[in-house]
């Protein structure tokens, strides 16, 4: 996982594209060769991805959408936004545009028996448009998000993850030896409740890829916990816990 950190700091969505430019059969091909090697929050989920021209979606933007399917299990949607943003890191790395898009639709709704879950559209800029300094990126502050004792650079490039209407729902709290993520469900934005904990799910396996890059950039090794019963009353829900060895 460590091959990403780098893009933790680089990427941003990017919504405008060259439609001159296209994607050409070896790059295709070097994406698709990527799809194979994403590593799973849960290797035992069923998953497949898909890659259509944007014209076969709803997408106003990109050539190409990765679309991913997944089978109905609890850990469904942190498993999506583990795996995909390994996909959003990448597109980073070979400094193509890519964005989240979660309001976009496909006709597709099944692949091979598996759900439909959420794409990415991506495609060819004429510039390269990456972020070359964190006061680029417009986030909640560190406090706000992590509480307790923790590698500063850590926290600092953690909070940097994607999420929708960047809702930022991830909260942290650690000290040296158990870091705990929590999802706060109770978030300001403009997107519904049932919309809300869907994407905001995905949102959080976004931060648990962010966290794994991280902790394996810096050599810190441990053991991953999720949760799998998510229907809580508390405005707080329990996502995951890493016990550092
Ligand atoms: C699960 C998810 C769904 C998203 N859906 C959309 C979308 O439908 N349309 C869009 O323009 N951006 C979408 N985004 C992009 C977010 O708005 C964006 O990641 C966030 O504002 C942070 O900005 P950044 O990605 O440039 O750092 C989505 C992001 C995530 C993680």
């Amino acid at each position: 996982m460590k091959s990403y950190y780098e893009m933790i700091f680089k990427r941003r969505s990017i919504r405008k594209f060259n439609a001159n430019l296209s994607i050409s059969e070896d790059l295709m091909k070097t994406i698709k060769d990527k799809i194979k090697t994403l590593i799973p929050l849960d290797s035992s989920i069923r998953t497949a991805f898909k890659i259509v021209k944007r014209e076969e979606t709803t997408a106003k933007f990109g050539e190409y959408c990765i679309l991913f399917y997944s089978e109905n299990h609890p850990l469904k949607l942190l498993n999506a936004g583990y795996m995909l943003e390994q996909m959003d890191l990448f597109f980073t790395s070979l400094s193509m545009g890519a964005c989240w898009y979660g309001i976009a639709r496909t006709k597709e709704k099944k692949l091979d028996g598996l759900d439909y879950v959420i794409m990415i559209a991506f495609g060819k800029v004429s510039s390269t448009e990456l972020r070359s300094d964190i006061s680029q990126f417009n986030r909640k502050k560190p406090m706000e998000i992590w509480q307790g004792e923790f590698n500063q650079k850590i926290i600092d490039a953690a909070i940097l993850a994607p999420s929708a209407c960047n809702s930022q729902p991830w909260r942290v709290q650690s000290n040296p030896k158990l870091i705990t993520i929590h999802r706060k469900k109770n978030v300001k934005t403009i997107m519904t409740p049932r919309i809300r904990s869907y994407f905001n799910m995905i949102d959080m396996g976004i931060f648990l890829c962010f966290i794994d890059i991280l902790l394996d950039y810096y050599h810190i090794v441990y053991t991953r916990e999720i949760s799998t019963e998510f229907n809580t009353d508390t405005d707080f829900v329990k996502i995951a816990e890493y016990n550092i060895k």
